[in-house]
């Protein structure tokens, strides 16, 4: 990394560090924590081609219990052009399989002096238990129907490069909620902006506890997008048994797919968004996929940028203070 490059990355870091050494659910972090993180994932998106080796000598450790493409490759990646050595574990590589606990295992990978652990799993509650236990900073990747922190910010970031701030502005989260772990830091992130959120979904797939978040329930897409300024449309999570809780999957695309005539109700300025991976036809009709406010590979580009200043920020927070147990 050139000194020049070094001293405008360090001049927007401005000397700021997270108050936390894991990253498990959204609620941890301050409004600081965020504005920091997404502000330095605005300067690494801006400057994609320069090697800002920030990581070197430090070894991320993706451990992946259940399939992935987008946050895996984007961590990966974001660690080895930070310059880190990365190891890559799945459920498949994972001597779990011969009977070893997911603690020993995180015990084993922090005992090959690992920084950062970034964990995935159908438990919820997986990565913030390993945080309780392992001195390594640990990062959750998605557990079972509970968060996923790194995807909410790099949907907060898409939500405010667009739009700026978001304070009363009104997205309305589309499909399956219930077992929806994007939905779930996203919705915590949507409430600490004070946007209005409006959920609209079949009432089996609504959670019990929706109103905690401030939400409100429309059960209609004609009545929910009118005034919309973001359209965040979810999965059918047909793993987690979604397909038990609709009649099927075509009846539900009849009332619940966003279409090129449903995205028009909402404001001319709404976007369209979606954690992927997207079920065409089911979630988003496929003739919306190429629309100019259709932001879904925004989404994925801004993951990138948003998991350098993660990575960078968590394995700077254990250099200079040891993580309390
Ligand atoms: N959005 C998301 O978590 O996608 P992957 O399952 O491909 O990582």
């Amino acid at each position: 990394m050139s000194s020049q490059s070094s001293a405008s990355l360090q001049k927007v870091r401005n000397k700021r560090d997270l108050s936390v050494f894991d990253v498990t659910t959204v609620d941890s972090l301050t409004a600081e924590d965020t504005n920091c993180i997404l502000e330095l994932a605005a300067y690494f998106q801006k400057h994609p081609q320069e090697a800002f080796d920030v990581l070197r000598g430090k070894t991320v450790i993706t451990c992946f219990y259940e399939n992935s493409t987008r946050t895996r490759s984007s961590f990966e990646l974001a660690a080895k052009q930070l310059g880190a050595t990365t190891v890559g574990i799945t459920a498949a590589s994972s001597s779990t399989k011969k009977g070893e606990s997911v603690l020993d295992t995180a015990l084993t990978l922090s005992a090959l002096q690992a920084s950062i652990l970034i964990v995935r799993s159908a438990e919820a509650g997986t990565a913030d238990f390993l945080a309780k236990h392992i001195p390594v900073s640990i990062v959750n990747a998605g557990d079972g129907w509970h968060e996923h922190p790194s995807q909410g910010l790099l949907d907060l970031k898409t939500m405010r490069d667009h739009h700026g701030t978001l304070k009363r502005k009104t997205i309305t989260i589309v499909g399956d909620i219930l077992h929806s772990r994007v939905f779930g830091s996203l919705v915590r992130l949507c409430k600490k902006e004070e946007m209005n959120i409006q959920l609209c979904c079949p009432e089996t797939l609504l959670p019990k506890d929706y109103e905690q978040f401030g939400a409100t329930y429309i059960s209609t897409l004609k009545n929910a997008l009118p005034k919309s300024d973001v359209v965040y449309a979810l999965r059918v999570q047909e793993e987690r048994g979604a397909r038990g809780y609709v009649p099927n999957l075509g009846e539900y695309a009849k009332h619940y797919c966003i279409t090129p005539e449903r995205f028009d109700l909402a404001k001319k300025t709404a976007i369209l968004m979606h954690a992927g991976p997207v079920i065409r036809d089911t979630d988003i009709s496929s003739l919306l996929m190429d629309h100019e406010r259709c932001h879904v590979l925004k989404q994925v580009e801004n993951g990138l940028a948003v998991r350098k200043a993660l990575l960078w920020l968590l394995a700077d927070r254990s250099d200079q203070k040891k993580k309390p147990l």
